[in-house]
């Protein structure tokens, strides 16, 4: 097919989520129909550094890129908005090989620089459409407290929680962990407001697991959420759309271990995925409704993964969080749901490369000045 899109995969990248964006972008570069598109796979060390040219790249015996690939291009990502996009070679590599101009990106970077805003600030200076949710929508999904700030504004369930700090665990702890006892019973979970992949998150059991459990979230972030341990099933729904999203069917997830932390996520063998989630038809129209009520409340585009809270004694919904960049590897829940509901990996990303471009040119109409037309010859001065 002739004018093929040359579609930027970012991935890799500075977070703790380095590893499983590397297996989520080998995912979606073996999806992507070769007849649209031209691939540009876009790796980041775990340095920060970019690079072109070298894919699958070879990752260390951990699976993580810590150095440029050999024969990769090094590249450093412009904001300019020229034509050229988003890579500009190192004056002192061998740009023979170099990519033009990117017609679209898809960030598949998760967690920290990548899925916050970071990344999305970036690409939108250079004018360039990309895949999910904006500057806006990036940054308050990834900061747990805010978003459940705006999820209790728009009236949607979430789990009780406390917000404190690393300040006040080092200044404060012990009148911390009294006014978190004060406010709930044990177990409570504490996690760093910023993270992913369960990476800091505990279950606390008594004051010296709470204690611990702070310590360690205050590692990761200096804004920290305690919350109310919760019996519940864990429920999924994949958003897909910008103005008018919707939900794939529920999945749901059966942890392996004592609550689905990083091992069980990515290490051990012992989760489950039920898909579709054993629902009651009314349960699954409700968590499908919240799913886009919550996309929406935090200004998402794109796409998202929903994740709930089913209370086993209660029957009850809380939303847990929201995931602007979900994982999409062969067997993550975002795209296998949507592989459920009838829409296969490869069908999805055209789908989400329409949906990018889409969202760019509606954000190009938009004046920036209360003069019809920039003015070139200005002679007013
Ligand atoms: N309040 C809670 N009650 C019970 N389990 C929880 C609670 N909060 C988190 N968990 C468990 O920890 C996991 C990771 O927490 P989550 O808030 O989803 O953080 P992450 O962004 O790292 O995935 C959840 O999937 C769940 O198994
Ligand atoms: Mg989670």
């Amino acid at each position: 097919m002739a004018n093929k899109k040359r579609l930027g995969i970012l991935f890799g990248g500075r977070s703790a989520e380095h590893e499983i964006s590397i297996q989520s972008a080998r995912n979606i570069i073996a999806a992507a129909d070769p007849e649209k598109y031209e691939v540009v796979p876009i790796a980041i060390t775990k340095q920060g550094r970019w690079c072109v040219g070298a894919f699958p790249p070879e990752p260390n015996g951990h699976g993580a890129i810590d150095s440029i690939p050999v024969g990769a291009v090094e590249v450093i990502p412009s904001a300019c908005p020229d034509g050229m996009g988003l890579l500009v070679p190192l004056a002192s590599q061998n740009a023979t090989t170099f990519p033009g101009a990117l017609d679209v990106v898809f960030p598949v970077l998760h967690g920290t620089y990548g899925e916050d805003g970071t990344v999305q600030g970036l690409l939108e200076l250079a004018e360039i459409p990309y895949v999910g949710s904006g500057v806006l929508g990036s940054a308050v999904g990834m900061d747990k407290v805010v978003m459940k700030r705006l999820f209790q504004q728009a009236k949607l369930p979430v789990v009780p929680y406390v917000a404190t700090s690393r300040r006040d665990i080092q200044v404060r702890l012990d009148e911390l962990c009294k006014e978190i006892e004060a406010e709930f019973r044990y177990p409570v979970f504490v996690k760093p407001a910023n993270m992913g992949s369960s990476v800091g998150v505990s279950k606390a059991s008594n004051r010296d697991e709470l204690v611990d459990a702070l310590q360690l979230a205050g590692d990761f972030d200096l804004k920290i959420l305690v919350e109310r341990g919760m019996d519940a099933r864990e429920i999924e729904c994949s958003v897909l759309g910008n103005e008018d999203p919707i939900s794939s069917i529920p999945g749901e997830i059966v942890p392996g271990n004592e609550f689905y932390d990083y091992a069980a996520k990515y290490l051990d063998d012992n989760s489950q995925l039920l898909i579709p989630a054993p629902l009651k038809p009314a349960q699954t129209e409700r968590a499908q409704k919240l799913a886009v009520e919550a996309f929406k409340s935090l200004d998402c585009a794109g796409m998202a993964r929903v994740d709930f809270f089913l209370e086993k004694k209660t029957g009850k919904f809380y939303v847990n969080e929201i995931n602007t960049i979900p994982g999409f590897t062969r067997i993550s829940m975002y795209p296998q749901l949507w592989a459920a509901s009838g829409l296969s990996c490869s069908k999805l990303i055209d789908r989400l490369v329409e949906l990018a471009i889409k969202r760019h040119r509606e954000k190009a109409r938009t004046r920036y000045s209360l003069n019809p037309q920039p003015r070139t010859n200005d002679s007013s001065h």
